[in-house]
């Protein structure tokens, strides 16, 4: 049987030919399951798709180039776990399209932001930083507060987030736009039906004020919503319980 070894160690092509056989049959057996179990991420409590007001903060963040100076993956670091809590888990951007890890560092990372601050600080500090953190680089965004949101074609996010398996509900994708304006208005008589498709949200003023819908509010709704789902002071990573 040897002799065939000093046959592929002579002729090089057939070395190399030999040498790609052998290493995509080690890719085919690691990579062909994934394509046919259900899903390679776990589920986990408190993981839920995003509300169209967050879903529109999202695309902002994304316009801005946010992701430019920020992470959204706090990686298993000691630095990182004692900075900002708990690592990322991968479920945690399963709704997430893109996802915004990034890699840029400039700024904390925000996977943990949400809840860290009030959305009043968030305000202030989006409009002028150096108001809220003297020595900050972060570039003004008071703009977003003055400019209206645009809200006309929210169902279609939701809607194309569904065919890539966001588990929006029809009645979620119909009442997009309504939602939209209800998270932001905790006083308006849609707010109810609102807090009916998203259960675990609280409609309220993120910007301060009720009256006007704004891209800064929509901007604030996602950043406090960054990182809040989960209870990490009960999770663990084997426990059943934390599945859905
Ligand atoms: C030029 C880089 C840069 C850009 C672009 C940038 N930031 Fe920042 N950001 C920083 C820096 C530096 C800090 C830390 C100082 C401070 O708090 O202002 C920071 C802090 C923050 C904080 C506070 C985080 C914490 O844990 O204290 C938030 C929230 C934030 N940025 C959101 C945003 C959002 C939203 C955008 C896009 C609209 C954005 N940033 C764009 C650099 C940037």
């Amino acid at each position: 049987m040897w002799h065939f070894h000093k046959w592929f160690e002579r002729h090089s092509l057939i070395l190399v030919v030999g040498i790609l056989l052998v290493v995509s049959i080690g890719g085919l057996v690691q990579i062909t399951p994934l394509f046919f179990i259900e899903s390679t991420i776990e589920q986990v409590k408190g993981v839920r798709p995003y509300t169209p007001l967050e879903l529109k903060g999202r695309e902002i963040y994304i316009r801005e180039g946010c992701y430019v100076c920020h992470s959204q993956m706090v990686r298993p670091l000691r630095d990182e776990v004692e900075r900002y809590g708990h690592y990322s888990l991968a479920a945690e951007s399963m709704y997430d399209h893109p996802f915004q890890w990034g890699s840029k560092r400039t700024g904390p990372d925000l996977a943990r932001v949400g809840g860290r601050y009030s959305d009043e600080w968030h305000r202030a500090h989006l409009v002028d930083p150096r108001s809220m953190v003297p020595e900050s680089v972060m570039p003004p965004y008071a703009f977003l507060e003055k400019k209206e949101l645009a809200t006309g074609d929210i169902a279609n996010h939701l809607r194309v987030n569904a065919t890539l398996k966001v588990p929006y509900t029809q009645a979620q994708i119909d009442n997009a736009a309504a939602d939209l304006r209800a998270q932001a208005d905790p006083d308006s008589d849609a707010a109810s039906a609102f807090e009916e498709r998203y259960p675990t949200v609280k409609p309220r003023a993120y910007d301060g004020d009720p009256k006007r819908l704004t891209e800064m509010d929509a901007l604030i709704a996602y950043l406090q919503m960054l990182g809040a789902g989960v209870d990490f002071s009960t999770y663990q990573a084997d426990a059943p319980e934390n599945r859905r």
